[in-house]
């Protein structure tokens, strides 16, 4: 059960009527009847809602006035609209995001898209559980894509992927332990594109190359590079990208929050540091964050090494997503079988 939900969660099954990223999965308890088969409904970003004319209902063969109303599927903003993922969080028994900050965050109005009312007075039953990636097919050691396979004790083809990127892409070689900093994003507002061009500045003035992988909604800022697995550092990809040794440079939101932490932060045990931190979405803070990274990058490559080596040894496998996963889908049918019984 655990190996075929491990599978499921990281399908990440799309739904795309609710416009990207989001899985609405309903877990059937094959112990229980199909009476006791409970509703989780996973959001990996409120950002994309998919809202539409209630009207539109009808031609599903939904009852409008049932659905158009307040306290279900309603837009908070617009009263002649429906909104399919305010109806999930309020019809699902369990509502999932993918890490515990996220949750907090969209339950302000400022990360909430309009619905942080509504992951408010429902959060009882809203839960964020930090994502995983599947380590089997994000794996250095037998990546097909990379042109070297390397692992953490022995980092030789690492740096030869590095010189093949620095070919194919025309930078220079001339020094091979320049740092090179890597940024896969769409190019939405939500992502900061101010504190990339901004970052991207900087990190030539302190010597370094910069790598950007973007896709943007807007045509003439459409970069969109064929690299693949290179270096990644953004939300989701952090994972992968740590497990490829890279070090992460992150503001704390989200779920860089539950997983990048500060290699100066004395508050965090000395174990868990594994990249560079900044708080505020300002230049200081990206500067701040930067400057740290380039000069622990300079200081000791020894250090260095360790960080990295110790970044691809983390544990970002599916396994304890899954097991809190499987953990709340058996509560929620446990409650619903009692509450049956009563
Ligand atoms: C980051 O996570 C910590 C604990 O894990 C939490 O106390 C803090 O509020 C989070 N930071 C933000 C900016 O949400």
């Amino acid at each position: 059960m655990q190996a075929f939900l491990s599978a499921l969660l990281s399908l990440n099954i799309q739904l795309s009527s609710f416009g990207g990223g989001t899985t609405l999965l309903g877990y059937i308890c094959t112990q229980g009847s199909i009476n006791s088969a409970r509703i989780c409904f996973t959001c990996h970003n409120f950002e994309y809602q998919g809202s539409a004319p209630a009207s539109e209902l009808a031609s599903c063969g939904l009852d409008v006035s049932q659905l158009n109303r307040p306290d279900r599927m309603q837009d908070n903003s617009a009263h002649d609209r429906v909104n399919p993922v305010k109806g999930a969080v309020v019809f699902s028994n369990i509502v999932t995001t993918i890490s515990p900050t996220y949750a907090q965050e969209v339950q302000t109005a400022e990360g909430g898209r309009g619905l942080h009312t509504t992951l408010n007075s429902y959060s009882k039953k809203f839960v964020g559980v930090l994502n995983g990636i599947d380590t089997n097919s994000w794996d250095p050691l037998t990546d097909d894509f990379l042109k070297v396979q390397y692992n953490a004790d022995d980092l030789q083809g690492k740096m030869e992927n590095k010189e093949t990127l620095r070919k194919n892409l025309k930078l220079s070689s001339a020094d091979s332990t320049q740092p090179l900093v890597g940024c896969i994003t769409r190019l939405v507002a939500q992502k900061g594109v101010h504190l990339i061009r901004h970052s991207i500045y900087r990190t030539l003035e302190l010597g370094g190359q910069f790598v950007l992988l973007g896709s943007s909604p807007v045509e003439h800022i459409q970069v969109s590079f064929l690299l693949s697995q290179g270096i990644y550092i953004h939300t989701f990809y952090l994972m992968i990208s740590m497990r490829y040794g890279a070090v992460p440079i992150a503001r704390k939101t989200g779920g860089l929050n539950d997983s990048v932490f500060d290699v100066d932060d004395d508050a965090i045990p000395l174990h868990f540091r594994n990249g560079f931190t900044f708080v505020t979405a300002d230049e200081q803070g990206a500067n701040s964050a930067l400057e740290r990274a380039f000069n622990h990058y300079r200081k000791s490559s020894e250090s260095w090494q360790q960080l990295v080596q110790r970044n691809m040894k983390i544990d970002f496998s599916w396994d304890s997503s899954a097991s809190q996963y499987i953990d709340l889908y058996e509560k929620s049918v446990a409650r619903a079988k009692s509450s049956k019984r009563a």
